[in-house]
């Protein structure tokens, strides 16, 4: 049997709120009469902060700061105490409207702090509010039937051993970090409000993400903070300047870890060049096949500086000892295979086993994990819904 525990505690650093990459300590650490010693240990946040450039500059950055609210001065901490039950408030509209997918009847209950009667969860109809300043840890089994609700400056943290298995409704608000064993399943839907990067993901993530919808900035598409181009979304004839270096690095420690070639055999594309590559794929193939594998210039991803072809741009790479590794491990590295072989319908473009794109680890980690293409995991196409 999984432990059940978890506790609300208020967080000395409110700076560390206001985004998943800083480190924070506990102020005080309220527990549970019902915590065992072990669950009692002091846990403190991570202070992992590579997945602060997870989304790289150019996905991320501009978007975020559109996105993102500074909630720096209003998170300084209001102490929860976990055991108190003075701050159970009757039904908010705050809340409530606040979530896409709702349960049918209004909630009966909000909860600000942990109460005795949450120990296994929040059931259906209720919610439970990590407002600013607050962290929510959880490290055994926690079931969200209602709603659990993190506000901006909040933190969910599911440590090793957690599991917050979601039927309901979640609202990231804040930020949510999933540790190496800890575990965020169920049938339910995390609505993220802002960024991916508002997501620190090691553990394992199988529930659903429904994700900001997409906004333009200068002609560039992003969604929840990463850069989307594809056969719908187009960037700039201007925009990109070169190779990404996270980018870069990453092939650097994939082909160091493999012992493989992983050679970048074609990485920034400008506007221009591949105005002359589909041009010249046209010429050999015609239009109709050409634009299955060759995007139209200014639709590449290419351009974004964000994508690479890793070694050789055939097919039966695939096949290859090299092709097996970058298709098993690339997500460890940030990377993801953009068009996989059973996505097709999804993507617009065949089955490229070399064309890897750079999310950043968690992110990455995150689409790996829902079997998903990119465009399904951004909610952008029609047959996603
Ligand atoms: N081969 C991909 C689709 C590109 O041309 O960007
Ligand atoms: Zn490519």
């Amino acid at each position: 049997m999984r432990k059940s525990a978890l506790f609300l505690a208020a967080v000395i650093t409110a700076s560390a709120l206001t985004g998943c990459t800083e480190t924070s300590e506990h102020i005080s650490v309220p527990k549970l009469s019902h915590m065992s010693s072990e669950s009692e240990s002091e846990a403190p946040v991570s202070s992992d902060t590579s997945h602060s450039t997870d989304t790289s500059d150019s996905s991320g950055a501009a978007a975020s700061s559109d996105t993102k609210s500074s909630s720096t001065s209003e998170s300084t901490s209001s102490t929860l105490n976990a055991s108190s039950s003075s701050s159970v408030k009757s039904s908010s509209s705050k809340t409530a409207s606040s979530t896409k997918k709702l349960p049918e009847k209004s909630s009966s209950k909000v909860y600000t702090s942990f109460e005795p009667e949450l120990k296994d969860g929040v059931p259906e109809g209720e919610t439970l509010t990590v407002p600013s300043g607050s962290m929510l840890e959880i490290d055994g089994d926690f079931r969200v039937e209602g709603t659990l609700d993190c506000s901006e400056g909040g933190l969910v943290v599911v440590k090793d051993g957690g599991r917050l298995q979601l039927d309901g409704n979640a609202v990231l608000n804040g930020c949510m970090r999933i540790d190496e064993g800890g575990e965020v399943c169920g049938d339910g839907v995390l609505k993220l409000v802002n960024n991916f990067d508002d997501i620190d993901c090691k553990g394992g993530f199988t529930a659903k993400i429904d994700p900001p919808a997409p906004i333009e900035k200068n002609g560039v598409t992003y969604v929840g903070g990463i850069l989307l181009v594809n056969k719908q979304y187009a960037l700039p004839k201007k925009y990109g300047s070169g190779l990404d270096p996270e980018l870069q690095a990453a092939v650097e420690e994939m082909r160091k870890a493999s012992g493989f070639t992983m050679r970048i055999s074609s990485g920034f594309r400008s506007y221009t060049e591949q105005e002359w590559w589909y041009n010249y794929w046209c010429s050999v193939d015609g239009e109709e096949i050409a634009s299955t594998y060759s995007a139209l210039p200014g639709h590449s991803e290419h351009q974004t500086g964000l994508a690479a072809d890793i070694t050789r741009s055939e097919l039966d790479y695939a096949d290859t000892p090299e092709g097996k590794w970058l298709a098993a491990h690339s997500w460890e590295y940030g990377l993801i295979i953009r068009y996989p072989q059973d996505k097709v319908d999804k993507t617009g473009y065949i089955y490229e086993p070399w064309h890897v794109r750079y999310l950043g680890k968690s992110t990455a980690k995150l689409v790996h994990d829902s079997g998903l293409c990119l465009e399904e995991f951004l909610g952008v196409c029609e047959e996603s819904e």
